[in-house]
């Protein structure tokens, strides 16, 4: 039996035993991905850790989901088998410039303030726009999002942003998934200047350079890409989205906008279409960071737990839950 193989029979006996469920983000490593229970965007996994009967969570991601999983399930242990794992972008932007640093579990580390922009806070931006609802990115800290009318995520941003009754709207952290949803709505946007260092990084120089390589291949890109690319894309979606579109498309042939850990579902589910990454080095590296041994240790000593306290979780699910209800 192969070393992996027998990993994954002790994590599937853990699980059993410990009546865990194991979500896995799309972008996380191939094997992470096979033993999971469910595999999705962070709407996806956002309603599963919402309606899920078990008494564990493993959440295989970056800390904002599990955040929002222990957010949404009070009741249910959420570990974060890496807990190192965070998401840069989500960092960017924080409540005031005294934040309250709750996250005191071991092996935590505060993540350096970005100077995203600046010393600029939330509630400083709240200040200069009085009025003005703030749409929180699920890539965000529950301490953020419960400072924010309603959340959003790069698969529902129009449909939340159209919601609102007013016609100037903050978008936070992500000024790509912003201007996607300003192009997408017509209302006013207030963007962050936060970003993710993995989709920002794409220039309209790579889609040109991509398309030569593959001239009949369809380009679906993430809206955290720059503007640049997103105008030149077939299709832009979240995660799951493209997994539909590459799914019911008629095209045999697709440049895959977004990190590449999406391309081992769309290769698996599609194995008689073609797949290219947009740049091969679309690697988020906090979420390479959980692999079979990580689940395996969470759950054999149950560490690395994700409790959100409750002065910040109650605000912070009216958030969520006001988002989740937009179909
Ligand atoms: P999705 O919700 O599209 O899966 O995206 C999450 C993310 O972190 C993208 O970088
Ligand atoms: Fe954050 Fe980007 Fe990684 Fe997604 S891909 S978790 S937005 S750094």
């Amino acid at each position: 039996m192969k070393d992996t193989d027998a990993l994954k029979d002790r994590i599937f006996d853990l699980k059993a035993k410990r009546n865990a469920i194991i979500l896995s983000h799309n972008y996380q490593r191939d094997e992470v991905q096979d033993v999971a229970d469910f595999v999705g965007d962070s709407l996806e996994l956002s309603r599963r850790a919402a309606d899920i009967d078990c008494d564990v969570i493993v959440f295989c991601g970056v800390n904002f989901m599990a955040e929002s999983a222990s957010i949404l399930s009070p009741g249910k242990t959420v570990l974060l088998p890496e807990i190192g794992a965070n998401c840069p972008m989500a960092d960017m932007i924080r409540v005031s410039s005294e934040r309250k640093v709750w996250k005191s579990f071991p092996g935590y580390k505060e993540q350096p303030a970005f100077a995203y922009p600046h010393d600029f806070t939330l509630r400083d931006i709240r200040a200069q726009y009085p009025g003005a609802p703030v749409v929180a990115y699920v890539n965000t800290t529950a301490e953020v999002k419960a400072e924010s009318d309603i959340c959003c995520t790069s698969s529902n941003v129009i449909k939340v942003v159209e919601s609102l009754q007013q016609e100037e709207v903050i978008c936070i952290p992500d000024k790509n998934l912003s201007m996607w949803a300003a192009k997408n709505t017509g209302k006013k946007i207030i963007a962050w200047d936060g970003f993710c260092h993995v989709h920002d990084r794409i220039t309209a120089a790579d889609v040109e350079k991509a398309g030569m390589e593959h001239p009949d291949a369809v380009l679906m890109a993430h809206p955290e890409c720059r503007m640049e690319v997103l105008k030149a894309a077939d299709y832009v979606t979240s995660t799951s989205g493209m997994l539909r579109f590459a799914r019911s498309s008629d095209a045999g042939e697709f440049i895959v906008g977004t990190e590449v850990g999406l391309m081992y579902r769309l290769r698996k589910e599609n194995p008689e279409k073609i797949f290219h990454p947009l740049r091969k080095d679309m690697i988020c590296p906090n979420m390479k960071k959980t692999r079979l041994e990580s689940i395996l240790t969470a759950l054999t000593k149950m560490v690395n737990i994700i409790k959100v306290p409750e002065d910040i979780r109650i605000p912070a699910k009216k958030s969520l839950d006001r988002m989740l209800e937009i179909k």
